[in-house]
């Protein structure tokens, strides 16, 4: 039975995944049974008044007062069941509790990025302790996005120009996908971040040393760890190969083709626009869809990712 119940969905690690379930599986195993027997049933009956001889007459029959009472109330008793579990479960599911720590989300064409109280910003990873209420709330700075984690039985679509929100508490530590389940152009199926679930004490030391941020590493070095860590390489590869966006590979001092027929040179301020003002000079060969890093990535960081492209020949 366990392993039936994994095959069916991904390992429950949140508070409100186990009544989620529970929902699930009673929806399921009450559809199951009626459906085996109504079949049954079905094919008894087909055979027990088969037509025998000749002159056999089907009796008139107008009604049954019993039998049509029970195949009414049963499932009006199903239904309602349904019905009051599924919203106090909803409702739950609505209701952050007050204490809940917040987490603001930005869905964009194709990444996701995390914004945390102290200003930490991290992209495709979205930090959260151990056993505590986390709110996330949420906002699109493009199309509609829909926020989904399998492990924890929560999924909101993210749209622009409104706040939406969701909540979780995670019970163990440890890692869980979060998948884009609203398709929002090429790379929709790209648009995938991890929850990383960590010990109250581990998430405060990440939250202070602002995940990480890499000042004290070599300028190259860190630019080549934003570009992960900000999911550029999503759309911009560094061996050459041809992804959404033109490969960083070989880029640098290039003579750069746009589409009124004008070129521009491919040197740190053309890196820089691009970065802040994506859709500004766009290489003609490609479609105008980069989200604006402005307000992400500051002016030591965009340094670093022009060293890092720099090294890229
Ligand atoms: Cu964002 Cu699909």
């Amino acid at each position: 039975m366990n392993r039936l119940i994994e095959y069916m969905l991904p390992p429950a690690k949140s508070t409100m995944a186990g009544e989620t379930d529970a929902l699930f599986y009673f929806i399921n195993v009450t559809s199951f049974i009626l459906l085996f027997g109504i079949t049954v049933a079905i094919i008894y009956f087909a055979w027990k008044y088969r037509r025998k001889s000749e002159d056999d007459v089907t009796p008139v029959i107008s009604h049954n007062n019993k039998l049509e009472i029970t195949w009414s109330v049963i499932p009006l008793i199903l239904v309602i069941i349904v019905f009051g579990w599924g919203y106090s479960t909803y409702v739950q599911k609505i209701t952050p509790p007050s204490d809940a720590y917040e987490v603001r989300v930005v869905g964009k064409s194709w990444l996701w990025e995390f914004h945390y109280e102290n200003g930490t910003v991290s992209v495709n990873e979205l930090h959260v302790p151990v056993n505590r209420p986390v709110k996330l709330v949420m906002s699109s700075d493009d199309v509609i996005h829909s926020f989904y984690i399998p492990d924890f039985r929560i999924k909101q679509d993210v749209l622009p120009n409104r706040y939406t929100s969701v909540w979780f508490e995670a019970t163990e530590v440890g890692e869980s996908v979060i998948f884009c389940t609203e398709y929002c152009g090429t790379a929709h199926s790209n648009m995938m971040a991890t929850t990383i679930v960590q010990t109250q004490d581990d998430f405060e030391t990440w939250l202070e040393s602002s995940g990480g941020s890499g000042e004290d590493m070599e300028p190259a070095e860190r630019g080549e760890m934003l570009t992960q860590r900000n999911a550029c390489v999503t759309c911009h590869s560094t061996d050459g190969t041809r992804l959404v966006g033109p490969s960083f590979q070989g880029s640098w001092g290039s003579e750069v083709p746009l589409e009124s027929g004008e070129t521009v040179v491919f040197d740190e301020n053309y890196v820089r626009e691009s970065i802040l003002e994506p859709n500004s000079k766009v290489h003609e060969s490609y479609q105008a869809v980069m989200p604006s890093y402005a307000g992400t990535l500051d002016d030591r960081q965009i340094d670093a990712i022009i060293e890092y492209i720099k090294t890229l020949q």
